[in-house]
């Protein structure tokens, strides 16, 4: 089933984007639909992270145009683009060990309560919104109180992303959220983020591991050096087919593809 004649909930339309003398992407495209979980693959250096942080407004692009539910954006920082509902979550978790979970949920959006010109956080707000927030996703920790340093790879991987779901978004991009877990913890992150699906959030996956992306994925596509390469459903792709063009190799191909010309 092609979505083609849909509006993407996010699309990068042609982005290049250059470091100096160094060509991260070459006139990238991506199309993520409403609801959908789209695995991005590709090697070391393919460009895949610097993407995610052009959609997330970490970086302008050098070229090229960033479109929310059809409209022309420009991000001038993340702040920018979770203000339109496009949130990531980083490879290096970015929570403060040292404070509580709902703290963390909240980290940077306090809910403040005014008292003729005083202004305090509202904490026994945060803390029902955050454990009510919790529990909606099925993330289970002992409660919210607990500092985020006592817990485990998996459950901090889980805060990260209710952290990054608590306000609207419309999106979440997640650039390698397995790759520090214990694999008994995969699975929870992996079965969570299934279920964003459920509350209306499109995904954007980044991961080196196949068994992931095959467990939660719609379609998946490849970057290689920079530039699109491939692109397919998951249903109409094989494991083989995928490690292929990661590495490069256009074949054997399936009919259901959408292979690039890298010229
Ligand atoms: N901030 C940066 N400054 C200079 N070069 C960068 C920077 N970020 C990424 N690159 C380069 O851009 C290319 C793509 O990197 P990256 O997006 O991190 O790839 P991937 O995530 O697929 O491994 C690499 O050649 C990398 O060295
Ligand atoms: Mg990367």
């Amino acid at each position: 089933m092609t979505r083609e004649h849909e509006v993407p909930v996010i699309e990068a339309r042609g982005v290049s984007k250059y470091f100096g003398a160094v060509t991260a992407l070459e006139n990238v495209s991506l199309k993520l639909y409403h609801g959908e979980v789209l695995g991005v693959v590709g090697d070391n250096g393919a460009g895949k992270s610097t993407l995610m942080k052009i959609l997330a407004g970490l970086y302008p692009p050098s070229a090229g145009e960033i479109f929310v539910e059809g409209k022309l954006v420009h991000f001038r920082s993340p702040k920018d683009a979770r203000d339109m509902g496009i949130e990531m979550v980083y490879q290096d978790l970015a929570l403060a060990g040292n404070l509580r979970i709902d703290e963390n949920i909240f980290l940077g959006r306090e809910r403040v309560r005014k008292f003729g010109p005083f202004r305090f956080i509202d904490n026994a707000a945060s803390l029902k919104q955050a454990k009510e927030h919790l529990e909606k996703l099925k993330i289970e920790v002992k409660s919210v109180r607990q500092k985020v340093e006592e817990l485990s790879g998996g459950q901090r991987q889980a805060v990260a992303i209710a952290r990054a779901t608590a306000f609207d978004a419309k999106v979440v991009i997640m650039d390698e959220p397995t790759a520090a877990l214990a694999v008994k913890e995969v699975r929870k992150v992996l079965d969570l983020i299934k279920d964003l699906k459920n509350h209306g959030i499109s995904v954007i996956l980044i991961s080196h591991r196949l068994d992931d992306i095959f467990y939660v994925c719609d379609r998946v596509m490849a970057l290689f050096r920079g530039r699109n390469f491939a692109e397919a459903p998951l249903a109409e792709v094989t494991r083989n087919e995928v490690i292929g063009w990661i590495m490069g190799n256009k074949s054997p191909v399936t009919q259901a593809a959408k292979i690039f010309d890298l010229n």
